[in-house]
């Protein structure tokens, strides 16, 4: 028995709810948005989808948190995206204050869920819904190192001509443009990426990585919703089936990295218990300062949040 809500059913939230509805392990999956007959429509639209794909998970949805009662896993996507010429940054008030609301109101009717954060600027949201929540830091994570690496993955296969799927990378640091790409962990089946690709075309592609999300901004004028929806049900997948998957996703680090109460990117297992535990890299000094950089990058957006009294 399992239930997933997902907060939030603009493209981001439906996207992730058709993948988890397509993977066929959960019982009931809830769409819930402040605009209530859309989150219903979707979901029904999507409960319409099941005999034609195929699943048996309950897709329903509206603007009553009651339907999200003993959720076991809540993804927080509402918030307002990014135009083109914003940073994530620039969203930080309106954000924190639909990501504190939502989280006080999913915790009315589910005692302990794991919180999964896709809402910008997503550390310094992370931060803020783990904040209001009173819950374990080993349940409230922020996506982005999915995403993040899923881009960098893509356009490595496009470079070496081979499946994304043979890519596994990891990336550490903040949702942003300081996210700090770790090629000496790129590898293509067990290939250090460097032995295929020349060091040169390497870095571009970590630029185009860094800069993934808004170069989607200026092609549709919003962001984007394929990948950040997929790569949040892949965080939730891992956790509902206690896989232990290692991603690299936003989490509170406390001593690791020598960075204390932070939350930014770094790899982890997930599983049942939210972050089971924290992967420890053996970093270079160039890029521990790199992920340092990334970390001070946060702390002042979480800086200013604090000063506003949000929460
Ligand atoms: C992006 C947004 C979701 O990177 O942050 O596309």
């Amino acid at each position: 028995m399992s239930k997933v809500t997902i907060v939030g059913a603009g493209n981001v939230g439906a996207t992730c709810a058709n993948v988890l509805a397509h993977e066929d392990i959960c019982n009931e999956v809830v769409l819930i948005d402040i605009q209530g007959n859309m989150a219903k429509g979707k979901a029904l639209d999507m409960w319409q989808q099941a005999p034609v794909d195929g699943y048996s998970t309950r897709v329903t949805g509206g603007d009553d948190y009651a339907l999200t009662a003993n959720s076991d896993i809540v993804i927080i996507t509402a918030g307002i995206p990014r135009k083109p010429g914003m940073s994530r940054d620039d969203l930080i008030s309106t954000n924190a204050k639909i990501v504190v609301s939502v989280t006080e109101n999913i915790l009315k009717y589910s005692k302990n869920p794991i919180i999964i954060v896709v809402s910008n600027p997503l550390d310094v949201m992370t931060y803020a819904c783990w904040k209001a929540s009173g819950l374990s830091d080993k349940r409230v994570i922020g996506m982005a190192g999915v995403l993040d690496t899923a881009r960098y993955r893509a356009f490595l296969a496009e470079e070496i001509g081979c499946s994304p799927k043979d890519i596994q990378a990891i990336l550490m640091g903040g949702h942003g443009d300081t996210m700090v790409p770790l090629p000496r962990y790129t590898t293509v089946s067990g290939i250090p990426v460097t032995e295929l690709v020349k060091k040169e075309t390497l870095e571009a592609i970590i630029q185009r990585t860094k800069m993934g999300g808004g170069e989607l901004v200026n092609l549709m004028g919003t962001s984007a919703w394929y990948a950040p929806g997929a790569a949040a049900a892949q965080m939730a997948i891992s956790i509902l089936k206690n896989e232990n998957r290692i991603y690299p996703c936003c989490i509170r680090l406390n001593g690791q990295y020598k960075l204390k109460d932070v939350f930014v990117g770094a790899p982890v297992k997930l599983s049942k218990r939210g972050v089971q535990q924290i992967i420890k890299l053996r970093l270079r000094k160039d890029e521990m300062a790199l992920l340092h950089k990334s970390a001070a990058a946060v702390a002042e957006v979480v800086d200013v949040l604090d000063k506003m009294k949000l929460v």
